[in-house]
């Protein structure tokens, strides 16, 4: 795992590409803590993501995911799994990328369309945005803040997970 020594994991990609799930079959697989953006500000917040979005709106949440990334950045040897908005910050990516080694679980359209149509959980979902606009409209920013793109389209998390750790040889 020479891409990785000392250094972190990060995921990256939009809503419903696999990112916690798996993280967490990787940081078992490497022996390695797993940490999640969007768990750590719920903790923090003491409630879900789409009741910050409701209560204090998005600017806030993407404040203490500001906070949240800085923190984790400044840790070694984790598997960070993020929130699919957090490329939309520069600083954010910069971070990141110093922190360690960047993973871009992508999907195509149909595949993401199938494992988000009965979500309750995303507020940007909800309502207004389509997830097609949504998706198109930050491509550019995950493939520049990625070193490896990973399709996840069709594949079993653990199948993800072999793909991952052949790249990181
Ligand atoms: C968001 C993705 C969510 C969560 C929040 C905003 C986004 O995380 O951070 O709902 O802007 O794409 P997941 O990618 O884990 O669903």
């Amino acid at each position: 795992m020479k891409r990785i020594a000392g250094k972190n994991l990060v995921l990256i990609g939009f809503m419903g590409t696999g990112k916690t799930e798996v993280g967490r079959l990787l940081a078992d697989a490497l022996n390695r803590k797993m940490v999640d953006t969007d768990r750590l500000i719920t903790q923090r917040e003491g409630m879900p993501v789409r009741e910050i979005f409701s209560s204090r709106g998005e600017a806030f949440f993407r404040s203490v995911e500001k906070q949240v990334v800085a923190e984790l950045a400044g840790l070694r040897s984790l598997v960070i799994s993020t929130g699919g908005g957090v490329v939309l910050d520069r600083e954010n990516v910069v971070r990141l990328r110093e922190s360690g080694f960047v993973v871009w679980l992508d999907a195509d359209l149909d595949a993401l369309r199938r494992r988000l149509q009965d979500d309750v959980t995303r507020p940007l979902l909800q309502g207004g945005v389509e997830l097609d606009t949504l998706y198109r409209a930050r491509l550019a920013d995950y493939q520049a803040a990625a070193d490896v793109r990973v399709d996840t389209s069709d594949k079993s998390p653990l199948a993800v997970v072999e793909e991952v750790l052949q790249l990181l040889q």
